[in-house]
């Protein structure tokens, strides 16, 4: 079988290009918004955790800058956070982590996707991290600050961040957010203010914490299409 006939076998989170004219029909084509991220040009030397992976297109860019990749994802969809009545009730057809082992082996990759709750990511099982990178997976966790706080207790050095934030609870001085669970069609536990992601990281122990910047992300097609406003917070240790 080719790798485009191989492509063709399962659905694809992230659009990438695997080669060869090769691109996986991925519902988010994250390739327009590397820049907005902050990722230092070169991680040769560095051990890096990306947290979240799907079909590893951020564990694998990491990874073509030099570092050395550990990627935790889960594979079986009743392990995630779904509001009770929105919660699988069967393994599904399709676990997560298909994409990843098809483009990890054309890719030639050598990214460590381990399977692992960011709940029970700890330092002493993975070691500690130069950089953690974490993108639009707290707003789907039911408790983002335990997962922040693993995060964390995993840094030596730096916090990559991008979320989305609630436009409206930003506009208000304090730090708040904003409950969209009960919402039937995405699962958002929480929609934090600018002001609450940037509290909550430092909250949680990164010592200095700054905005990199906000983009809007834009992704599905024609009718369908929406955007999402993403906030990137930079964390530091000491
Ligand atoms: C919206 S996707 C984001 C994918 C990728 N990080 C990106 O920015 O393109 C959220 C990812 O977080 C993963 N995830 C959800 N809950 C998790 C948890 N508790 N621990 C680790 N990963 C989790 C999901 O399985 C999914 O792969």
């Amino acid at each position: 079988m080719t790798v485009a006939e191989r492509v063709k076998d399962f659905g694809w989170y992230h659009t990438m290009d695997l080669g060869d004219g090769v691109v996986t029909p991925g519902w988010f084509d994250m390739r327009p918004y590397i820049g907005e991220y902050g990722i230092p040009d070169r991680l040769d030397g560095k051990r890096v955790l990306e947290v979240g992976t799907w079909d590893g297109f951020w564990a694998f860019e990491l990874e073509r800058r030099g570092a050395e990749v550990v990627a935790l994802d889960l594979d079986d969809e009743r392990a995630l956070d779904w509001p009770p009545r929105r919660r699988p009730a069967t393994f599904s057809d399709e676990p997560r982590g298909q994409g990843f082992r098809l483009a990890k082996e054309i890719l030639d990759s050598k990214v460590e996707r381990v399977v692992r709750s960011i709940y029970h990511a700890t330092p002493e099982e993975l070691g500690t991290f130069d950089l953690v990178f974490c993108g639009s997976v707290l707003i789907h966790l039911r408790d983002q600050f335990l997962a922040l706080e693993r995060m964390a207790g995993l840094s030596s050095g730096q916090l990559i961040l991008a979320e989305e934030y609630d436009r409206l609870s930003s506009l208000v001085p304090w730090a708040v957010s904003r409950f969209r669970a009960n919402r039937p069609k995405d699962v958002v536990f929480w929609l934090p203010s600018r002001k609450t992601w940037k509290r909550m990281v430092w909250t949680a122990g990164f010592d200095r914490v700054e905005e990199h910047g906000r983009f809007v992300m834009r992704a599905g097609k024609g009718e369908k299409e929406f955007a999402v406003r993403h906030q990137v917070l930079h964390g530091h240790k000491q």
